[in-house]
């Protein structure tokens, strides 16, 4: 099984992208040969300053590092250290309908926040085919708002295949329903682009600030509050602390007598812990930035040895070999 997902350098990665998408990847890593890469050609849609870039590349490399990404067991890369990816995009961009492309809500969504509809963000979903398909990949994970550019992915795949025979394998989104859509501060879904989030690293009192901001009502703490599985610092605690603690907060909130100045405190010291050993391994690695580099440099090869003989097939099946 060849499992494959990307991460753009938009900004610092948060609570969202840990859950939703880099803790079930590391955790597929042991269950068949993972590529894992830093969608850096996808951030030039809607990032434009290179310094920027460059600095996001380097600490998603350190972040994912840091969490638990083993590059003995997945390779790990940077997107344009594979530019074959770019040709296969323009071979599937001939059998990839307008009206498919049409359709993406990522499209409409970011146009609407006033991101500038260039081409390549109506093409976005082209890349990321070809980011999928140039693997061979059979399972992708990824949170909830990605699976329509998975299912778009398989719609090209099969319509190569059947214009040109077969040749790309057909991946499936695989989506956890508990943590698809990871709440952010505000209640909305936590996303760089909302300033709501919750980041993994960063400075301990700036993130302290964000737990303790986190919405809640105005009902006092005697309150019964028979909702309280919904309360979005319950809906947190139970990503980070052990079920049993989550529960027994969620059970005080349901009763009355927990105020939320009280749960948010012991949120902010759960998820402190949870990455403390990250945050660790964070700090080495920075010390090492040659070992980073180094790692993405292998990936790059494995992952260019790869595509090419996926291109190849794809050049062949469509006569231009
Ligand atoms: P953002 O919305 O912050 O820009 P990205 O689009 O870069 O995040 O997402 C990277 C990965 O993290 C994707 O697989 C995406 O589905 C996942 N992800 C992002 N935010 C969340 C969230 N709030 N809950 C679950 N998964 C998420
Ligand atoms: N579009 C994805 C995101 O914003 C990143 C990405 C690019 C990706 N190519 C991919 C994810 C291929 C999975 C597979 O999160």
């Amino acid at each position: 099984m060849r499992i494959l997902s990307g991460i753009q350098p938009s900004g610092a990665l948060h609570l969202g992208n840990y859950f939703g998408m880099m803790r079930p990847a590391i955790e597929l890593q042991e269950k068949g040969e993972a590529y894992y890469f830093i969608a850096d050609y996808h951030s030039m849609t809607s990032l434009f300053d290179p310094v920027e870039r460059r600095k996001n590349t380097l600490d998603v490399a350190l972040d994912f590092l840091a969490c638990g990404l083993d590059p003995k067991r997945a390779v790990f890369f940077k997107q344009s250290d594979v530019p074959e990816v770019t040709e296969l995009t323009w071979l599937l961009s001939t059998v990839t309908p307008m009206g498919l492309l049409e359709r993406a809500h990522s499209y409409k969504d970011k146009t609407a926040k006033g991101i500038a509809a260039s081409h390549g963000l109506f093409a976005y979903p082209v890349l990321m085919a070809a980011d999928i398909l140039i693997y061979d990949s059979n399972v992708v994970p990824v949170g909830q708002d990605q699976k329509q550019h998975v299912e778009m992915t398989r719609d090209i795949a099969i319509k190569f295949n059947e214009q040109y025979g077969e040749t790309f394998v057909i991946p499936e989104p695989q989506i956890r329903d508990s943590v698809a859509k990871v709440p952010g501060i505000d209640g909305e879904k936590m996303s760089k682009s909302y300033g709501n989030t919750i980041e993994i690293f960063g400075d301990e009192k700036a993130l302290r600030k964000k737990v303790m901001a986190i919405k809640m009502d105005s009902r006092p703490p005697a309150e019964p509050k028979p909702d309280a599985e919904q309360n979005l610092a319950i809906q947190i605690l139970k990503l980070v602390a052990p079920p049993e603690v989550a529960k027994d907060f969620e059970d005080r909130l349901r009763l009355g007598g927990l105020g939320y100045g009280d749960l948010k405190k012991a949120l902010f010291e759960h998820y402190w812990n949870y990455f403390a050993e990250a945050r660790k391994k964070r700090a080495e690695l920075l010390a090492n930035l040659d070992y980073v580099h180094g790692v993405l440099r292998d990936g790059a090869a494995k992952a260019r040895a790869k595509a090419r003989e996926v291109l190849d097939r794809a050049r062949k099946a469509s006569g231009l070999e």
